[in-house]
């Protein structure tokens, strides 16, 4: 009975210093209120922020969804909920950026130059779609790079469509851009599938930043859970990600 208890302590401690030392900046996530498919209530949303704080993040970068036909959010509507959520909470700094899902209307918003990227900085969220590759991927990219952006390609290990050509995670980086690995995978959330490819992906030093991509309360758990696992905390513990020297404090 002691030694389990003893083991948990030490467990805890273990993602804890993960965060609060090496990562410091979680960069995606859905904590604004009502505004996509994260946190519904402000309650919810103060409730993860709390969580946040317990695994050792000392900042969030935060990342409703901008995907016109589903989630129409602008850079307004975002800055208005931050403001919301910043004037309650203490002791953990939180911003906002966005998740743009590549499709027609992003191109739109990227002519326009109606874009929040992350920390004000040229780096910009992007998601891909889950089911089918759009064909026009590499044009998609070069998009953002003319107009001096870097984009983050958001949890590259899951989409499945590309698990069989690996190549192609080679191809992105190639062409500029940088990619998140959502931690979740390593924890096996997504399945053995996206699990593997993101062991894969690590063990040849493709990603450049970790984010959670925490919705819900759910997500935090079992997160949470990884402290447990110590063949997937060496892989993260002993990789050089690039959350603290782009976005830290
Ligand atoms: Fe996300």
């Amino acid at each position: 009975m002691f030694s389990f208890f003893k083991r948990n302590k030490t467990d805890k401690l273990r993602i804890f210093d993960f965060f609060n030392q090496t990562i410091v900046t979680d960069i995606h996530s859905h904590l604004l209120p009502g505004i996509d498919d994260g946190s519904p209530d402000m309650e919810t949303s103060l409730m993860l922020i709390g969580e946040f704080q317990e695994l050792g993040f000392q900042k969030l970068i935060t990342t409703p969804h901008i995907r016109m036909e589903v989630y129409p959010n602008t850079p307004n509507i975002i800055k208005g909920k931050l403001s919301e959520v910043q004037s309650q909470i203490n002791g953990i700094q939180i911003d906002a950026s966005a998740e743009y899902y590549i499709d027609d209307n992003y191109t739109q918003l990227l002519e326009e130059d109606h874009l929040i990227s992350l920390a004000g900085s040229k780096y910009l969220l992007a998601e891909y779609p889950m089911i089918a590759p759009l064909l026009n991927y590499e044009e998609r990219i070069f998009e953002m790079t003319k107009r001096g952006y870097t984009p983050v390609i958001a949890h590259p290990e899951r989409y499945r469509y590309w698990h069989q050509n690996p190549e192609v995670f080679e191809r992105l980086k190639n062409l500029g851009c940088l990619l998140q690995l959502n931690i979740l995978a390593v924890e096996g959330y997504y399945g053995a599938d996206i699990k593997k490819i993101a062991l894969h992906l690590l063990k040849n030093n493709l990603y450049d930043l970790i984010g959670t991509d925490v919705h819900h309360d759910r997500h935090i758990q079992r997160i949470k859970k990884l402290s447990g696992m110590s063949k997937e905390m060496n892989l993260l513990e002993n990789y050089s990600f690039q959350n603290k020297a782009l976005f830290g404090i």
